[in-house]
């Protein structure tokens, strides 16, 4: 990892220590390319070189990610804010080797240390009088089970979600999802779901009610293109819910664990939720874990039900350990006073940037290292994300806004590594201008008609 005094150097052919020969290596990648196309989908193959995107993974380590062909990049798509840590941070690597060593899944209908120490602790971590918790393997389950507690606790049926919201595929996820193309094609979904525009408190007031069980919304829409809210609004829609009886559901599953500057990005506006809901950098870039972190309130309806939400793999002894020492890698190497301060030269060189080609970059948006760049037009995502890549930083689009470039590198970066990202942006921009270096057109596929009736 490069130190703060040293130059960086991303992209172009950077030799990776234990990796194979570059003959190989370029085989390596072309035959996990041709078996993702046959067995997984060649779609997503297509989609993803036309961006500069078919990049196979091979050594990770910090802020950095090594395609198989041997090109270094920095990663700043992180999983879309799963790798806060870094890649294979060596003290969770470390937690991970020796949980191995001694543990496993664990029995999931059994009492465990592992799950009680974790639990403990995001109650200490997570603001408020937040205090019970329920793990799940991914964000989705975190954000299903989040429903399922808020319409079983309050005995009420409406859901209300926002416009561009994510919160993950799953059942009662996707129907809060604010994006069509995810939902309409598996309808009926559940009932009593709504949405309304994001950062509009009049437009929440109008539909959360006497019937409603939840608000559930980001505080930084992640995919919804890093749109960060008008000031006020998450103590607005607090009140709203108060007045109504409803619960306020946030999901912090992008924007929790430092990203923002703060542990929860609620925090920025002093802001206690009923539900939170966490996944993503909680694993390390290394386990999945997600958790469902409630009120000692809300915990009475689990109490004579103890087993009316379980996930065989969800919070296992093994991934609790190793978010432990996730959690532990955050404290002790100040990673969110790290995002406040490298998040303030990433956005002062990107609004730079926006000065410069005032015509296309239209918004510098977000906070701390979760940075979004609002370009003029959705092809701009694409294409810059390919421009991106040739200039050594793995970067993709919001995936509900496409003209949102998201910049989310992890939290270990040093001050040389944020020049590098800037340097790049702006070089990156430049190249998509001038139209230098567009992948070539897929050639022309033989469709293959239906016979005839
Ligand atoms: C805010 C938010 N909620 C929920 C999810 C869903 O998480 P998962 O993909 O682990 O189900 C995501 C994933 O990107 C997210 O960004």
């Amino acid at each position: 990892m490069a130190k703060d005094s040293e130059p960086v150097q991303g992209g172009g052919t950077v030799p990776v220590g234990d990796s194979a020969t570059s003959v190989e290596a370029v085989d390596t990648k072309k035959r996990a390319l041709e078996l993702f196309a046959r067995h997984i989908n060649p779609q997503k193959v297509r989609v993803m070189r036309a961006a500069g995107l078919d990049i196979i993974e091979s050594k990770r380590e910090g802020p950095w990610v090594y395609d198989a062909d041997g090109r270094k990049l920095l990663d700043c798509f992180t999983s879309a804010g799963s790798f806060n840590v870094g890649r294979r941070h060596p003290r969770v690597v470390k937690a991970m080797h020796e949980a191995v060593d001694r543990l496993d899944h664990g029995n999931f209908l059994l009492c465990s240390k592992e799950k009680a120490e974790l639990a403990a602790k995001l109650a200490q971590i997570t603001p408020g009088d937040l205090s019970c918790v329920m793990f799940g393997t991914g964000g989705g389950e975190a954000v299903d089970f989040a429903i399922k507690l808020a319409r079983g606790a309050t005995q009420r049926p409406k859901i209300v979600s926002t416009v561009n919201g994510y919160h993950g595929l799953t059942g009662f996820a996707l129907s809060a999802v604010g994006r069509d193309a995810y939902r309409l094609p598996f309808e009926p979904l559940m009932p009593g779901f709504e949405r309304v525009e994001f950062g509009d408190e009049k437009a929440a007031a109008s539909v959360i009610d006497g019937s409603t069980a939840a608000f559930l919304v980001e505080p930084i829409q992640g995919e919804g293109g890093v749109r960060v809210p008008p000031r006020g609004y998450l103590s607005a829609i607090r009140q709203i819910c108060d007045e109504q009886g409803a619960l306020l559901i946030l999901d912090e599953i992008q924007t929790g664990f430092g990203r923002t500057g703060r542990w929860f990005a609620s925090e920025h506006d002093g802001v206690v939720p009923d539900i939170m809901t966490v996944a993503k950098s909680l694993g390390g870039s290394m386990v999945s874990i997600s958790a469902t972190v409630f009120t000692e309130e809300l915990r009475e309806f689990l109490i004579p039900n103890p087993f009316i939400h379980v996930s065989t793999f969800g919070g296992s002894d093994l991934a609790c350990a190793v978010a432990m020492a996730v959690i532990e890698v955050i404290e002790e190497d100040g990673l969110v006073e790290r995002a406040a301060q490298m998040g303030e030269m990433l956005h002062s060189g990107l609004r730079e940037i926006a000065k410069e080609y005032p015509e296309e970059v239209l918004e510098v948006r977000g906070m701390g290292l979760m940075a979004g760049l609002k370009l003029s037009d959705d092809s701009m995502g694409p294409r810059l994300s390919f421009n991106l890549s040739n200039h050594g930083v793995l970067a993709i689009y919001s995936g509900n806004e496409p003209s949102v470039m998201r910049l989310m590198p992890s939290l270990v970066v040093k001050s040389a590594e944020v020049e590098f990202l800037i340097d790049s942006t702006s070089g990156a921009i430049k190249d998509m201008l001038s139209g230098k270096g567009m992948p070539e057109p897929e050639p022309s596929r033989r469709v293959r008609r239906r016979p005839a009736r």
